[in-house]
Parts: C-alpha cells; structure tokens; sequence
C-alpha cells in the first residue's frame, strides 16, 4: 500500500487524490415523516446530501461514493454529477451502509467516511480530518465535538484520555450520556484495515451494525486512535427529524449572510434578508429587510435591493436598483431601476438603463437599452427595442385562447397610454400609437396610428434614435 506524501496546505488538495469518500445516505430517515427521502430536504435551498458532497468536492477527495438505498430517487443527481452510487441492500445500519460501499472505493488508499445527514459539514473539516489522520498514522481517526446539550448524539467514552468506544444514546448509561464529548459522524482510516473492521462488525443491541463499533475494535487492537475536536459547533447539526431541519436551515442561513457581509455587501437587517446558499453577490450593493435571493441568483455591484423583493434563479448587472418586485428566471442589465410591485416572469431580458416604474409584469420579453415602462403594463413574448416609451396600461395582447403570439416594437417607437397589441404584430422603429389605441395590424416605421382598431394617421418619417 503506497501511503500518499500528506500536503499540510488545505489550499492544495491533491493529496487526497487516492482517498474515497463515503456518504452514507440510505437510512430510511423516519422522524422527518415525510415521502421525501431525508437527504433531499432543502438547506437554505440546496438538498441536503449537495452541501455534504459539495463538501467532499472541495475537500479534492479522488472519488464519491454515495450510499443509497435501491428504492432512492433523485438523490444521486442531487449531490452532483461525479457521484458513485452504491446500493445498501437493506437499511440494516450505518456499519452495514459504510460496508455496501467497499467495492465502490477499490484502489482507494483511505477512505473518509461522513453521514449524509450533517448539511453544515465543511470541506475544512475534511480536509482537517484526512491530514489529522496522516499526521498521526492512527488506525482510525473521527470527528468529535463538546456539547452543552449532547442528546441524540453518539457519546465518546475515553478511559484515562485514551478512546475506548463510541456509546450510541440509547444504549449509554447515566454516566456516559453526561459526557458532553460527541461522535459527529466522520470517519477516516486506511482502507485496508476499514474493510476488515467493518466485515467483522457484530450487530447491536438494537440488531443493527454500527459504524461507529470499528472504534471500539480499534482501541481493543492497541492501535492508535485519533479525533479532531471541531471548534465551530454548527458543523455538528444533524438532521433527524423537522426540528433539525429548521435549525440547520437557520444555521446554514446565518453562514451564507456572514460570507456576503464579509465580503462587502451591506445587510440591513440580516435577521428578515433569506439568501440561499449559492447566491453571488457584489461588493457595496445594500439589500433591505424583507429580500429573499433565491436559488442560482446572482447580483452585481452597488446594487440596492428591496425592501421585500423576491429574486430567484436571476442575474442582476451592476448599480441597478429593485423595489419590492417578483423577479424568476430573469437577466436583469446595468442601471436599471425595478418597481415597486413588478413581476418579472422566466426568460425575461432586460438590457442597461431600462426603467420599468410600478405595477409593470413581464414574461419572456426582451427590453432594449434605455426604454421605459413606467406605469401598469403587461408584456409578454415580446421584444422591445431601444430608447422605447410604453405608455400606462399598455397591454400586448399575446394569447388568442389557443396559442401565445410575438408581439416587436422598434427602437425609438411611442406606445401611448392604453394601447392594446394585438399579437402577432409589429411596431416599426420610430412609429407611435394614440391613446387607447387597439392595434390589430402592423404599423410601418415612423407611422401613427390612432383609434379602435387603430388606423395610420399620418406618416412623419423614420424616427429612429427619437426619445
Ligand atoms: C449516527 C451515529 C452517532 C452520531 C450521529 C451523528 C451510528 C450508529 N451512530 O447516529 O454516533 O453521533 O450519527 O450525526 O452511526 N444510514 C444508512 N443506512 C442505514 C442507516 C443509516 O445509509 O442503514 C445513513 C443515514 O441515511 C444517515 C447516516 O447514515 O445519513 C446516519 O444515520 P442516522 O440514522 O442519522 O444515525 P444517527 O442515529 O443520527
Ligand atoms: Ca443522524
């Protein structure tokens, strides 16, 4: 077995290139009484067993194993494409789980073994854990910590310093559950000896096999065991049941909203600001109480956003300003200013120095640089040119009860308040529309239409450029 040269700097992963790492995630996670598999709840967003393999990820682990269960939907496409799947036959334990990966991890020289259940695990942490292990060649090293409030955990039960076992609650005395020392649920340990730890493992009181048995099997062998004691307490929540998840949910939520604040973006009330993880933000933009930044979001610089505005899976440029708006699906430019009350539905693009005012609803539309849409309008499958004024209460009028239909306005084009598009239309560069009008046909550039159904005025030209 060629034992890896351990790179102490944790910026440089390559070491643990011949490592495995194991997720388990085949329990069958009862207390979250739920149809969903436990590990897919979200976490500020992102499914649980994706933060523990992002983690993994970043760590620079050579390979993933995940442990499932054979009846397990959408769990391995949720913790990333680079995934192994291995199949626990039976939720007969986590001994069992970790076991059901050792075909999976053949060739690996160690291996990392985490619960699918600790969203707020840290790729530090694993690297910490692996170099630990290294450092001080033990048979098995865990991850332990010390709890004010140790209940549901693991206990660890040492005997003069040294570690003796891993005590599960319910099968601890009185003595060992006031231990406030806890097993947090990572392992790491040379393969070799991990699989024969784990083939001999006997079943618990309980009939399951404990992973967390190969420790007391270690300390009865002589063989050194090492723990690393996590100074940051959060990492340690699991979740078991919904309570757990709300506070893992809180956790994660307070961790996302210190990263953005560290690195320069203003919260003016952190504790009502719900920002997913994943979410970019730019240095110097101010988000007011009541946002909510969801999903694959991102914001650029010296924005200000909100109050109360939802934004979700949308890309904001810099400088732009958005009251309380819906924005979905969206592409938002540079010095633009949203809202009050909008709603911004997929597939919208909004270009640089566009102004939608309130009460203004998009859907799959295109806006060109520096037009208006200042009052209570509906826009929908359209594209909008340049330098374009859309009147109050404009509407394009998209859907004939059976298909949804384009509506193109040219740069520079007029629309007066009221205007109805009938779509399938065009609005030619430079044109205009009266007040009220209802425009059933196509208005050539730089014509004026008036009327019900609007009707050509007068023909003044191309006005292209006009604002
Ligand atoms: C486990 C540890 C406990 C530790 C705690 C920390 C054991 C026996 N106990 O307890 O010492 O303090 O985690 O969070 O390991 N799983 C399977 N197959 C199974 C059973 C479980 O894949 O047959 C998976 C679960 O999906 C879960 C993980 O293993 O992701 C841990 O299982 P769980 O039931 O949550 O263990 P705990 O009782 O919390
Ligand atoms: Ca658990």
């Amino acid at each position: 077995m060629t034992s890896p040269d351990p790179d102490l700097n944790t910026s440089a992963p390559a070491p643990f290139q011949d490592w495995t790492a194991v997720i388990l995630a085949a329990g069958r996670g009862t207390r979250m009484r739920s149809s969903l598999p436990k590990v897919l709840h979200p976490v500020a967003g992102l499914p649980m067993i994706r933060h523990v393999a992002n983690a993994a990820r970043e760590a620079g682990f050579g390979r993933i194993v995940l442990v499932l269960s054979p009846d397990a939907e959408g769990i391995a496409e949720a913790a990333g494409p680079d995934v192994v799947v291995a199949i626990q036959s039976e939720p007969l334990g986590t001994g069992h789980a970790a076991l059901a990966a050792q075909q999976a991890a053949e060739g690996s020289s160690h291996i990392a073994i985490m619960n699918g259940d600790l969203p707020l695990l840290t790729a530090d942490t694993l690297l910490e854990t692996a170099t630990t292990h290294l450092e001080t060649k033990a048979l098995l090293s865990f991850v332990t910590a010390n709890l004010d409030d140790p209940t549901g955990y693991g206990r660890v039960l040492r005997s003069h310093d040294r570690v003796q076992a891993i005590v599960e609650e319910t099968e601890a005395d009185e003595e060992t559950r006031a231990t406030p020392e806890i097993n947090v649920g990572i392992y790491a340990a040379r393969a070799d000896w991990l699989w024969s730890a784990l083939n001999s493992l006997m079943p618990s009181p309980s009939g399951e096999l404990y992973l967390t048995d190969i420790v007391a099997d270690a300390a009865n062998s002589g063989g050194d065991i090492a723990t690393h004691e996590l100074p940051d307490a959060t990492e340690v929540q699991q979740v078991n049941d919904r309570i757990e998840l709300a506070t893992a949910e809180m956790m994660m939520r307070d961790r996302v909203r210190e990263q953005l604040m560290l690195s320069g973006v203003t919260l003016v009330d952190p504790a009502t600001t719900y920002i997913d993880a994943g979410v970019e933000v730019g240095e110097d933009t101010t988000i007011l109480p009541g946002v909510h930044l969801l999903g694959s979001t991102t914001i650029g610089s010296g924005c200000r956003i909100g109050p109360s505005a939802v934004l979700r899976d949308s890309t904001v440029g810099d400088r732009t300003e958005i009251g309380s708006s819906t924005i979905e699906g969206s592409r938002i430019g540079d010095d633009v200013s949203i809202g009050p009350y909008c709603h911004l539905r997929p597939e919208t693009v909004i270009e640089r120095d566009v102004h939608l005012g309130n009460y203004v609803e998009l859907k799959a539309s295109q806006i060109g640089e520096g037009t208006r849409i200042g009052h209570f309008s509906y826009v929908g499958d359209a594209k909008i040119g340049h330098a374009v004024n859309i009147g109050a209460g404009t509407v394009t009028a998209n859907y004939d009860g059976v298909q949804k239909h384009r509506t193109e306005i040219g740069d520079g084009a007029f629309i007066g308040v009221n205007s109805v598009l009938i779509a399938p239309v065009v609005v030619g560069t430079g044109a205009s529309t009266g007040a009220g009008s209802v425009v059933t046909h196509d208005v050539p550039p730089g014509a004026q239409v008036l009327g019900v159904p609007a009707r050509i005025r007068s023909n003044e030209g191309d006005r292209t450029g006009a604002e």
